[in-house]
């Protein structure tokens, strides 16, 4: 659901947040990503309250993006909302920790000669193997994010032999490679065709793609690419006084 930013405890919630708190709860407890939302008229009678107040509690939630209208049909539920706090997570983790279900689709792995930006990156020689994963995630169903990862494959031998669902779980329980560290960017960039035909979104809708680079100690071992639906996905960080 939308993130909740708190309130001053003195001030009480007003009924437009109160209906839109309960229409929350009804579509996480009844309905599922695609279903329509019951009419207005049968909230109204349901929830005991003005058709204004209704209409506008579903309109924080389109804005919100946890609905979706769709044109002479009906208000629809969209699918997963993720805020991230960017910590040091696998996909995986991210998405449990919220309730959602994690799924990978390998849309490509192989093995090749690393050029110059990877090899920077991940300190090693230019032309060293690498092995290059182009992975769909899924959360509950809904694709949430395109990745391009690159792994030295000298740290992980054979790995193209594995399942590469959660990489950071198989780094862990098959290389004892355990990530501690991680050097990241977020930016925007508008989907290209390949990304919008994978993450299933129009050609051109905004993405918010992280750039990581990550560690095990002192060993650089990923250098990676994720590009998260900008509509599923946000960035959320508590900010504090600059010490
Ligand atoms: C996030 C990071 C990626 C990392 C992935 C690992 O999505 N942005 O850089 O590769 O987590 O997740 P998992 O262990 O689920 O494969």
């Amino acid at each position: 659901g939308l993130v909740d930013f708190g309130r001053p405890a003195s001030v009480a919630p007003t009924k437009r947040a109160q209906v839109r708190g309960i229409l929350e709860q009804l579509i996480d407890t009844e309905l599922a990503p695609g279903d329509a939302i019951p009419s207005e008229r049968a909230l109204v009678t349901r929830l005991a309250v003005s058709r204004v107040t209704v209409r506008q509690a579903i309109a924080d939630l389109v804005e919100g993006g946890v609905l979706e209208r769709v044109h002479g049909k009906g208000t629809y539920v969209t699918g997963p909302q993720v805020d991230s706090r960017l910590h040091l997570t696998s996909f995986s983790r991210e998405m449990r920790d919220r309730g959602l279900i994690p799924a990978t689709v390998v849309l490509s792995a192989r093995e090749e000669a690393a050029d110059d930006e990877v090899a920077y990156a991940l300190r090693i020689r230019p032309g060293r193997a690498v092995v290059r994963v182009e992975r769909l995630r899924t959360a509950d169903g809904t694709p949430m994010a395109y990745e391009v990862g690159n792994y030295p494959s000298a740290l992980f031998p054979g790995l193209l032999d594995r399942e590469l669902g959660s990489l950071y779980d198989v780094f862990a329980s098959v290389y004892g490679v355990v990530v501690t560290s991680g050097e990241q960017t977020v930016r925007a960039e508008a989907a290209d065709a390949h990304q919008a035909r994978v993450l299933g979104i129009a050609k051109r809708a905004p993405l918010l793609v992280q750039e990581r680079v990550t560690y095990a100690g002192d060993r650089v071992v990923e250098l990676a690419t994720s590009a998260y639906r900008a509509d599923r996905y946000r960035i959320h960080m508590a900010i504090t006084p600059r010490g």
